[in-house]
């Protein structure tokens, strides 16, 4: 067995794809998750290959910081995942979203360094880079962007700008504690599901799927398989030069383009056909950075498969 690793938000989309994969790899693995007692949040992980030995789920919330460096404590590497992912408008956001994105990424963070964990490697988000009323909309999309507070705390994006706080509290305490930092900024996660819920971003498909609308607005989205995101983490862990941020993204889909896809594999289902054009969107970038490819060496599943798995797996879970 290789070093013991901690995955914070175990029993989420992506994390459960890293756990997965971890354990494959031969890791150790600590999973972080906030109810290991609920069978629909974590039964799938105490099934994957290799559970048994390999994995020890412990109760922790990134707002208790005495349960992370519980969790922490003796791991060599931390992959830092949790974060809430609302698929709705909070009422509340400084305490259901911001807080847990900015002080709980400061709790690990601290626990990392109280721990001497050898690199941090944490999930933050396209949403982090892209919206930038400053910048004009076609330039492209790379590590030296950032997304703007204020137009994000204006118009009620809460989820966006914890992210962008959360990241940027990140690389100050890491620079200021000097601890080995490195981020991956994914776009839209789509792609198989090991968990039993939709998360957020296999919500864009499902609604396609399960007849909640005859129209759909036709905008355009980066999309990236969720196990292509998996592997950048480990990857990121792994290559020693690995450093800074990663924008982890495949390629841009209009919803038409999803929808088109869906059809041509799936000529039975019924999908929605009125076309709402879409408002006007922040970055229409057409270059993105190719850091990861070039550097970490990560390579890309086609989109056609990454739609095809997603659309599989909420069948197969009975969820349209
Ligand atoms: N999916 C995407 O398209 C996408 C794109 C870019 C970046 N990301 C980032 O990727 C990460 C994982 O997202 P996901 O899509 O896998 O979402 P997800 O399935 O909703 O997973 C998020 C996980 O975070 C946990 N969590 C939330 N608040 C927590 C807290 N205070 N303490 C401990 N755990 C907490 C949740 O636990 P509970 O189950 O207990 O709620 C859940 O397991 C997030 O950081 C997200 O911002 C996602």
């Amino acid at each position: 067995m290789k070093e013991l690793v901690c995955v914070t938000g175990a029993s989420g989309f992506i994390a459960s794809w890293m756990v997965k994969l971890l354990l494959e790899r031969g890791y150790r693995v600590r999973g972080v998750v906030r109810s290991p007692d609920n069978n629909e949040k974590c039964g799938h992980l105490e099934r994957l290959e290799g559970a048994k030995e390999g994995l020890t789920l412990l109760k922790g919330d990134l707002l208790d910081p005495d349960s992370l460096s519980a969790a922490i404590d003796g791991c060599s590497g931390v992959f830092h995942m949790a974060c809430p992912v609302p698929s709705y408008t909070s009422t509340n956001p400084e305490v259901e979203v911001l807080s847990h994105a900015i002080k709980g990424t400061l709790n690990v963070l601290e626990a990392c360094k109280n721990s001497k964990v050898k690199r941090i490697v944490m999930t933050s988000s396209v949403a982090a880079m892209a919206f930038d009323l400053h910048k004009p909309k076609d330039a492209p999309l790379d590590e030296s962007c950032w997304s703007d507070e204020d137009y994000l705390r204006e118009n009620n994006h809460w989820y966006m700008l914890g992210k962008t706080m959360g990241e940027k509290a990140a690389w100050d305490y890491s620079q200021k504690n000097g601890l080995d930092l490195v981020v991956i900024c994914p776009s839209l996660v789509l792609g198989s599901l090991l968990q039993a819920s939709p998360n957020a971003s296999s919500l864009v498909v499902l609604k396609l799927l399960n007849g909640s609308s005859d129209s759909y607005e036709n905008s355009s989205v980066g999309v990236v398989d969720v196990k292509d995101v998996a592997n950048a983490h480990l990857l990121a862990y792994e290559t020693k030069s690995a450093s800074g941020r990663y924008l982890c993204r495949n390629k841009t889909v209009t919803r038409a383009e999803m929808i088109e896809i869906i059809r041509r594999l799936y000529p039975d289902y019924t999908l929605p056909t009125r076309m709402i054009e879409p408002q006007i969107s922040l970055s229409m970038a057409k270059e993105f950075s190719q850091k990861i490819v070039n550097e970490l060496g990560l390579k890309y599943t086609p989109v056609e498969t990454t739609i095809k798995e997603t659309v599989e797996s909420l069948k197969e879970k009975g969820l349209f």
